[in-house]
């Protein structure tokens, strides 16, 4: 059985890896590519979207543009992590693909609303802004989705300040949104991320496959450990938003906990956090569950096996 999944995602290094996996596993049925501001503008991302879209032989997925900015705060970009293009190191040709013509907004309704209720699984790795416009617009579809799988949020410490994590201080209007609207929510935040750190080892076993795909994702983790390592003093990179769909594809392989979760849209030091209240005990039918823990071995495998299914695409424009 496959699981019908809808990737929000601003890509991003780690985001281009998660659209990799997501079209290179076979239990998962990519419905569409949405893109929304965040690591960069919405038009580099979007372009860095169609470009991975070419890489991965994403021939009949449709890929639109979303919302350039957050619903009420400034646009802010992420430079530092993923340079100016958005998704720096690997050379890039120009993408052959279109972007769709819908604005990612409708296309996440229209989808929903088009498939069966319960079968449709959203995974957001960037900002919230086109999960909660769309939520906003079309209500409906709260009871529609099967859940939301979402890289962002961390339990114990942020990454972007003290407290909060990048997707969600950069929207926490939009973050509120979705996690308070009525849909089973699964925050997958750094306290699981941080744990899917692509060491020397795990690139060299990505080296190894040495398709057209595995290259690309080769470069583009040597350009993502430098500027962690640089900027935020890791010795390997933490790959966060393929994370999300790996939970997607296997429920074991990240370990949750079930407990209400809530975003602070405050404008003091905490603005962003996410707060999960621990005071209770987990409760596994809780609405909201916290990722806490990463299989390493189960998660590289997941992402070494998608690349070696990947047809041998990159670069090849003749083809
Ligand atoms: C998240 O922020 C972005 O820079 C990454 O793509 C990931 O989605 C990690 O905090
Ligand atoms: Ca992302």
């Amino acid at each position: 059985m496959t699981t019908k999944i809808i990737l929000d995602c601003d890509p991003g290094h780690d985001d281009a890896i998660a659209m990799l996996l997501a079209q290179g596993n076979p239990e998962i049925d990519l419905l569409a590519v949405t893109t929304v501001a965040g690591n960069q503008t919405l038009d580099k991302v979007t372009r860095n979207a169609l470009a991975v879209a070419d890489i991965a032989g994403m021939t009949e997925v449709p890929v639109a543009a979303g919302c350039d900015r957050p619903l009420v705060r400034a646009p802010r970009v992420a430079p530092d992590i993923h340079g100016e293009s958005g998704m720096d190191g690997p050379q890039l040709p120009p993408s052959v693909r279109e972007v769709d013509g819908r604005h990612a907004v409708d296309l996440i309704i229209e989808t929903i609303m088009a498939e069966p209720v319960g079968s449709v699984t959203l995974v957001p790795t960037g900002a919230l802004t086109n999960i909660a416009l769309a939520v906003r617009r079309e209500p409906r579809i709260a009871d529609r989705v099967r859940e939301v799988v979402l890289m962002g949020g961390a339990l114990h410490r942020g990454n972007w300040s003290a407290t909060s994590e990048f997707n969600i201080i950069v929207d926490p209007e939009s973050a509120h949104i979705v996690f308070n609207a009525d849909w089973p929510v699964t925050m997958v935040g750094l306290d699981a991320t941080h744990q899917a750190l692509a060491t020397p080892e795990v690139i060299e076993r990505i080296t190894a496959i040495g398709n057209g795909p595995s290259r690309f994702v080769v470069e583009l983790l040597e350009f993502f450990a430098k500027a962690y390592r640089e900027s935020q003093h890791f010795a390997s990179p933490p790959v966060h938003d393929p994370v999300a769909v790996a939970r997607v594809i296997d429920r074991s392989i990240v370990r949750t906990v079930g407990v209400p979760l809530d975003v602070e849209l405050g404008n003091g030091l905490t603005v962003g956090m996410t707060v999960a209240d621990l005071r209770a005990p987990a409760d596994d039918a809780s609405r909201t569950h916290a990722a806490v823990d990463l299989d390493q071995e189960r998660f590289w495998g997941l992402i070494v096996d998608a690349l070696e299914r990947l047809d041998d695409r990159l670069l090849t424009p003749e083809e």
